[in-house]
């Protein structure tokens, strides 16, 4: 692990430098001495990039006119002087291509994520065995990072990873150093999220099916990640962000056939249709769905899911699955998820359970340990997530330890309450003014006030 801004000693005070600049900047070895199969691929990556920045001018063009370099950053932007004396510099992540460090910025200490090349990754070492050209293949690794970057600069959605910032160090030639900043997050873990409540596992896909409407709508056109894998993806103040763009595809599949449109996964090929412009339909929007669907949705959504809805997420797995559904349907079917969800209308049976609760006014519960519930908020004691004291006192009613609940003044990101589920009677303490509910044949077995 490097040491403290050991990196970053390195980067010098350099000028925001947009893409651009970049591509007709120093660093590049001189063509000859590529072995031909590498400049070719280094050819490919450039001009990709190329029509990436001529692609967005245009469209930019038409509000205002260009700006030199550096203009797509913002006026907030970092760049290499905000990462002289960073700390706490740390490893979060790497993949094939990329390195990923924490660091705290001076002065006030925010974090960020750094990411830069991965020098001793599977793609760079791949690279260098095969062609036994280390500036050549460092050079591919870091188009890759300009890619992720160029993208990031012209593709804004709350589920794609903010980019704040970015430091070229043209000094280190011949091996373009390149570090992009962006606002940190943590790691997705599937294992982790499938121990959460289905609220939280279905605010993660709905996360997801937003950013896959912007994907499939952008300013770019349709693009699709890739390499869809929730490894890919971060979590920032619980919001699911995609942080690997370096393999994003902005174009559709061009063709002469239908027969060159199949989209092929493991389990399933799809076959789609070669339009008369020669590109295969949809297939950019496709692939992310069926993705989305593969990887996110049949782990996260039927589980542990409202008995009401399961018909409706059943239809939404089946359509995604099937790839009936486009993006817009698909967003659409969400919002009627999430709308029938705060409605309380998956509750069905009105079963009047609270006429078995005392409700009592002026109580608080001392935060002490209780009995432990499936899929809880708090792991000292039972908290879950209600619509109404009628659905906490149904869910009282079934634990068999339960014995009072508290409808607590906390709220999920749907905005349902808390509500605390206790079988121990001590816990509660007279003041405040929320209200305890105690269910009747606790409250008579034991008196709530030992004095009286
Ligand atoms: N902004 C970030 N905050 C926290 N972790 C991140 C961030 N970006 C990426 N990571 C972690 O770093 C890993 C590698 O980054 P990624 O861009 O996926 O590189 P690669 O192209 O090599 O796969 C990711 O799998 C993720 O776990
Ligand atoms: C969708 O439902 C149909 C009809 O029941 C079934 O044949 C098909 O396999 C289902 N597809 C998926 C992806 O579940
Ligand atoms: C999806 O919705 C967007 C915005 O309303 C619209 O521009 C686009 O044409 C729709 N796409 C499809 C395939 O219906
Ligand atoms: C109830 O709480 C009291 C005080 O915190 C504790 O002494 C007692 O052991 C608890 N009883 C049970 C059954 O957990
Ligand atoms: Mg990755």
């Amino acid at each position: 692990m490097p040491g403290p801004g050991a990196p970053f000693a390195l980067l010098a005070a350099a000028v925001l430098l947009a893409v651009a600049l970049v591509l007709s900047g120093p660093g590049r070895p001189p063509p000859t001495q590529l072995p031909p199969s590498l400049l070719q691929e280094l050819e490919q990556r450039r001009r990709d990039l190329s029509r990436l920045a001529a692609a967005s001018s245009v469209q930019e063009g038409a509000f205002s006119t260009p700006d030199p370099p550096g203009r797509a950053a913002a006026a907030d932007a970092l760049g290499c002087a905000d990462l002289n004396g960073i700390t706490g510099v740390g490893l979060v992540g790497s993949g094939i291509t990329k390195l990923v460090l924490r660091a705290s910025l001076p002065p006030g200490g925010e974090e960020v994520a750094l990411k830069s090349v991965h020098w001793a990754g599977g793609d760079v070492s791949r690279c260098v065995q095969r062609y036994g050209h280390p500036a050549g293949c460092h050079q591919l690794a870091t188009y890759k990072l300009l890619k992720e970057m160029a993208l990031l600069q012209r593709l804004h959605h709350p589920g794609i990873i903010k980019l704040r910032g970015q430091c070229y160090d043209s000094s280190l030639d011949p091996e373009m150093k390149v570090t992009t900043i962006l606002e940190l997050g943590t790691p997705l873990e599937m294992i982790q999220l499938l121990q959460t409540s289905w609220e939280e596992r279905f605010k993660i896909c709905l996360d997801l099916v937003q950013l896959l409407y912007y994907l499939a709508n952008s300013p770019l056109g349709s693009c699709a990640l890739l390499d869809f894998q929730p490894r890919q993806f971060v979590l920032v103040d619980g919001i699911l962000k995609v942080t690997d763009l370096d393999d994003v595809s902005t174009e559709e599949l061009s063709c002469r056939r239908d027969d060159d449109c199949t989209l092929e996964f493991p389990t399933r090929s799809f076959f789609l249709k070669c339009t008369t412009d020669g590109k295969c339909e949809g297939i950019n929007e496709k692939r992310n769905l069926f993705n989305a669907y593969r990887y996110f949705f049949t782990y996260l959504l039927p589980h542990t899911a409202p008995f009401a809805l399961q018909p409706i997420l059943k239809d939404i797995l089946n359509a995604t699955g099937d790839l009936r559904y486009g993006a817009n349907e698909t967003l659409i079917a969400f919002q009627k998820v999430l709308h029938l969800y705060k409605s309380g209308f998956y509750l069905q049976k009105k079963r009047f359970h609270l006429k078995e609760y005392i409700a009592l006014k002026g109580f608080y519960s001392a935060d002490t340990e209780d009995y432990k519930c499936w899929l809880s908020y708090s792991n000292l004691g039972c908290v879950l997530s209600v619509h109404n004291a009628e659905e906490a006192a149904a869910i009282c009613s079934s634990h068999p330890q339960c014995r009072h609940f508290i409808i607590t003044p906390r709220r999920t990101w749907t905005g349902r309450p808390l509500a605390l589920f206790q079988s121990n009677l001590t816990d509660l303490i007279s003041g405040g003014n929320m209200v305890a509910y105690v269910k009747r044949s606790a409250a008579s077995k034991e008196s709530l006030y030992p004095e009286a």
